[in-house]
């Protein structure tokens, strides 16, 4: 199937672009009151993570309703550690539990190898609907959580903010964690190319817990994990985004992949320093500027897209749209992104 909108693509692989593509993450989710009506006819979140056929339909929302220049399948990176043996549950208005966690080794040895067409079957399959529906219009993000984050909600159970439960683990347990973070990575990158054969386009890999590490203990522990991603992963172009990573920038930089995204913390002109020319940057306007007026949104869209100076650049926002944003700020972002004007 050729795309007739491959900007995302070509962005991605540092091709010439007319204007960056525009997405934004979590742009299926609660902002459209069309999606909360689907979500509404269901038992709640989970049921539409595991139900491909309204998976698809959500998936495709922000591409009728914002105009977006692509599609990330409706899913979550918490379906991992599911097919892996520990089940999580969506708490509303509270987030996700998982109501057992790893503590020992025979926790971990217990774990079990992800079959991503069996064990992930909805959300493959959900690719594959979603694909065959948006026909070509715009390509189809796929996503997993990064080895890291993963491992956080596996030891701790719950969000935390420090993730002190996490952290202790990679000083008194090194083996352990070591041997979590290896099999994490082991499924991630079978659910990636399960993802890929399905049809997705891209993936993006978020690392969102990155920025509770020190550059060392990310070096140590992530990074090797992020590397054997990115090296396994050549079907596609990848993204990584490690969300707090600024301090080590230059460390994600040596990954073999396309694109990093970056959260609002970085300035554009630091990270295209740090980075070099051979990547595409991803991002990264403050998710509360939609907070501001429609006046406001399009001067601080202009600004951050003169920053990134216009090649190599993938707008977004610096993290996931947040649930209270009115949709039609939303649209403003993305139009002026749209009708922004090289120099
Ligand atoms: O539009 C998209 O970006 C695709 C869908 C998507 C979801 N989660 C749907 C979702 C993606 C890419 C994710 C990734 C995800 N999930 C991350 C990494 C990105 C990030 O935000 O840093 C993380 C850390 C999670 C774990 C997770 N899922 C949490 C902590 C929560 C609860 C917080 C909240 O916003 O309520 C979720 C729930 C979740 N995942 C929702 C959506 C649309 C909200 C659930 C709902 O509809 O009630």
């Amino acid at each position: 199937m050729e795309l007739r909108n491959d900007l995302l693509l070509r962005a991605a692989r540092g091709e010439e672009t007319e204007r960056p593509p525009v997405w934004l993450m979590r742009q299926a989710g609660r902002i459209l009151p069309e999606y909360r009506a689907v979500r509404a006819e269901l038992s709640g979140f989970k049921e539409l993570v595991e139900t491909p056929e309204k998976a698809a339909e959500v998936t495709i929302q922000p591409v009728d309703l914002l105009d977006v220049d692509a599609a990330i399948i409706f899913s979550d990176i918490l379906v991992i550690p599911e097919a892996m043996g520990l089940t999580y549950e969506m708490v509303e208005k509270v987030g996700p539990r998982f109501p057992q966690v790893i503590h020992a080794q025979s926790d971990v040895d217990r774990l079990k190898e992800v079959e991503p067409e069996k064990d992930l079957f909805y959300t493959i399959e959900a690719i594959r609907i979603a694909k065959k529906q948006l026909n070509g219009r715009v390509p189809l993000i796929g996503f997993a959580g990064a080895p890291w984050t993963i491992f956080c909600y596996m030891v701790e159970g719950k969000g935390s903010k420090e993730w002190s439960k996490a952290r202790r683990f990679l000083w008194q347990e090194e083996s352990l964690a070591r041997s979590l973070l290896d099999k994490i990575t082991d499924a991630t990158i079978a659910y990636l190319k399960a993802q890929i054969e399905a049809g997705a386009d891209l993936v993006q890999v978020f690392d969102s817990w990155a920025g509770v590490l020190s550059r060392e203990l990310y070096a140590k522990f992530a990074l090797p994990c992020m590397e054997r991603i990115c090296d396994a992963i050549d079907e596609v172009p990848l993204t990584v985004f490690a969300k707090g990573g600024g301090h080590f920038l230059q460390d994600l930089a040596s990954l073999n992949c396309e694109t990093l995204g970056l959260d609002w913390t970085v300035d554009p002109l630091e990270a295209r320093k740090a980075v070099g020319a051979g990547k595409t940057l991803q991002g990264n306007l403050d998710p509360s500027v939609l907070y501001a007026g429609h006046d406001e949104v399009r001067e601080q869209t202009n600004r951050m897209l003169q920053r990134f100076g216009g090649t190599r650049h993938i707008a977004n926002l610096g993290h996931g749209v947040y649930p209270d944003m009115d949709p039609e700020k939303v649209k403003t972002f993305i139009k002026t992104v749209k009708e922004y004007q090289q120099r």
